[in-house]
């Protein structure tokens, strides 16, 4: 699906110009929605370790940014892993925006390893809406 491929090369892309200084781990992820549009962003690291962020979050940040509407498919590519799952913080942060249909793409070596669901990764995650409602 060129979509996909679309969305594929945009992590590689985000991957290429991350900027893991400290762990030498590049990661990149893509967000593709519903009207076509692909936001990206690769991990960022900063001398303070904890300070750092993660591919997912830079995507995200993208996203939010450009307004970005339905979460469609997100992928995820890490050049040292065969697969790379997004850590924990990841996960609530991107069932905040993508809806429990959403897939995502496990990717590794310029393919896609892997599909799930937000749902199936991110199973019973903090539910935000009592604070809201
Ligand atoms: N990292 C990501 O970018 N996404 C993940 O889901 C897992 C970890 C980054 C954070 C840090 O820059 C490096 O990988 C090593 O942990």
């Amino acid at each position: 699906m060129a979509d996909l491929d679309a969305l594929l090369a945009a992590a590689i892309d985000a991957m290429g110009k991350s900027r893991p200084t400290y762990s030498q781990f590049p990661v990149g992820a893509a967000i593709l929605t519903a009207d076509g549009r692909i936001f990206s962003g690769g991990n960022i690291e900063v001398a303070s370790y904890p300070e750092g962020w993660c591919a997912e979050t830079t995507a995200l940040s993208h996203y939010v940014m450009g307004q970005g509407g339905t979460i469609t498919d997100i992928c995820v590519i890490a050049e040292r892993l065969p697969r790379c799952t997004p850590c924990g913080g990841c996960r609530q942060r991107l069932a905040e925006f993508a809806p429990p249909d959403a897939r995502l793409h496990l990717c590794a070596d310029g393919a896609i390893v892997q599909t799930l669901t937000m749902a199936e990764i991110f199973p019973l995650g903090f539910d935000g809406d009592v604070l809201t409602g």
